[in-house]
């Protein structure tokens, strides 16, 4: 029995249907019951849910089954709990959430903050998501239900079991030795850069390392030239630093930033993604590569290249990083685990020109110091042991097959109303549409659960191409497929009157 929060009874049940010969576990069964129910209008905003207790014993199913399945709806923000009177469904549900250009509401907190603080908090979000585990076309996610937990595990037991004084101490400031070292060989070897350990700066993931360059390269109002479309976390970053952001239109060579500097005057530093342009996906040509070095060495400016995905490539050569043809020392190169490993564990590296690698490092003395030491020295082992590169390895075939899987489903449920581009590297893809405006099926995918991410969200310019950006690397194949019909569902409700696409489900 269901109540409203004003206390009337309604006569609704739940209808969650719980199937024993299933092979999907209990917990997902009854989360999956209760969530189509809200979704569907069944379950109404002020609902009031039996307690758990209650529930269990009507489904038939033990109480820890229902209370997972609850604490999951209320994490995502489909029900609250208020204390001492129960369980509601929460009256703004995740999925009617706006879209993800939206600018925050003005605050009046807001007015007490700094010009730059102020400016920071309006930078809109564009990573919009429905929460909880990761689910289908999450863009930036890897493959998580493949991490080796196990490895993992044994290896941070091993380094907390071992920990010395000195490494309980405060540590050296551009991290760990033994994972300095690791790095240096993993790119030697990987992106053929020349590097040494002396050159690498280990961060606190990307988006901390672009922070802090930054912090130390920029003045307020300096002129910085960024790619459009681009990765909103550099744009936050930029902003934080009062910089003022020059677009550098992409095409299908990459961003042209000589170009646009040319029409706007000289810039103090580029930031960009030449191996797979986020998030378009175009790898930089080499002959845009040399005009943006010359550009940097006349202009006496720096180039940020945000190397961030490039591990993972299906039959695609990887051109020179700009790190290795810079014979100047102009570059500083950006990396992530984020990808190659999982986002949670928040390292990454600078590979610096070594003049500039002192003066970070005396700058984050005025910060946090260094990166916690614990993570770094499992990250060391995990890369000095061979676990890093065997990962690296059984992630590339993963990703081809999840790659195929989303290649295939669009062609299956969508038909030409979704065209994928091709995908040579990363974790995500980018489609066109013809029948639909990207935002409309944005938010009609978002109605049904879909994670996908208009190209528009990461675009500053009016006339963005009308495309979706998918990930593909962090559901399984089948789970893929399921979101593609769903998202054909999404993209018919949202076609133009004039448009005669049908979904799958309808033909
Ligand atoms: C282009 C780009 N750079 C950097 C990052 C973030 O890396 P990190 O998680 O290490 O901060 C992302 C994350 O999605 C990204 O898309």
């Amino acid at each position: 029995m269901i109540g409203n929060s004003t206390g009337k009874r309604a006569v609704n049940s739940l209808l969650v249907r719980i199937d024993s010969r299933s092979r999907e576990p209990l917990q997902q069964q009854v989360y999956a019951g209760i969530r189509r129910a809200i979704l569907d209008g069944v379950l109404r905003p002020g609902t009031r849910l039996p307690s758990s207790r209650a529930l269990a014993a009507d489904l038939g199913v033990s109480r820890t089954t229902t209370v997972v399945a609850i604490e999951q709806l209320t994490a995502e923000g489909y029900l609250t709990a208020r204390h001492g009177s129960g369980t509601f469904v929460a009256r703004n549900l995740p999925d009617d959430l706006p879209p993800a250009r939206v600018l925050p509401a003005p605050n009046a907190r807001a007015r007490s903050l700094s010009h730059r603080g102020a400016a920071l908090t309006a930078v809109p979000s564009a990573g919009w998501r429905v929460g909880g585990p990761p689910r289908a076309f999450r863009v930036g996610v890897p493959a998580l239900d493949l991490f080796p937990v196990r490895v993992w595990s044994r290896l941070v037991a091993r380094r907390a079991r071992s920990a010395t004084l000195t490494q309980l101490d405060y540590n050296e400031v551009a991290g760990v030795r033994a994972l300095r070292e690791a790095i240096a060989d993993h790119v030697t070897t990987a992106r053929g850069m020349r590097c040494t350990a002396d050159q690498v700066f280990i961060v606190a993931g990307a988006q901390r390392g672009i922070e802090e360059i930054c912090r130390c390269l920029l003045d307020h109002g300096d002129r910085v030239l960024m790619e459009d479309p681009g990765f909103p976390g550099a744009r936050s970053a930029l902003v934080s630093a009062g910089a003022e952001i020059v677009p550098a239109p992409v095409d299908a060579s990459g961003a042209d930033v000589p170009s646009a500097a040319k029409s706007h005057g000289d810039a103090r530093l580029a930031y960009v993604t030449p191996s797979h342009q986020f998030p378009v996906g175009v790898a930089m040509s080499l002959a845009r590569r040399q005009a943006l070095l010359e550009w940097a060495k006349a202009a006496g400016a720096w180039i940020v290249e945000d190397d961030y995905d490039n591990e993972f490539r299906y039959g695609a050569r990887p051109l020179p990083c700009l790190h290795g043809l810079d014979p100047d020392g102009r570059v500083i190169y950006v990396g992530s685990f984020s990808k190659s490993l999982f986002p949670a564990l928040r390292l990454g590296f600078l590979i610096m020109p070594p003049d500039l690698q002192q003066q970070l490092v005396a700058a984050r003395r005025a910060a946090d110091l260094h990166p916690p030491t614990l993570d770094q020295l499992v990250l060391a082992d995990l890369m000095s042991e061979g676990h890093f590169e065997r990962h690296l390895r059984r992630m590339r075939s993963a990703y081809c097959e999840r790659r195929d899987a989303l290649l295939s489903a669009a062609d299956r449920f969508c038909r030409g109303a979704l065209r994928v581009r091709p995908i040579h590297t990363g974790l995500h893809a980018v489609a066109d549409l013809d029948e639909a405006d990207g935002d409309a099926v944005f938010r009609e995918a978002a109605r049904r659960g879909i994670e996908v991410m208009p190209l528009s969200a990461y675009s500053v310019s009016p006339r963005p191409a009308n495309a979706l950006v998918m990930g593909f690397a962090c559901a399984r194949p089948d789970t893929l497929r399921a979101g593609m019909e769903q998202l054909a569902a999404a993209i018919e409700a949202a076609a133009r009157p004039t448009t005669r696409f049908r979904s799958a489900a309808r033909r």
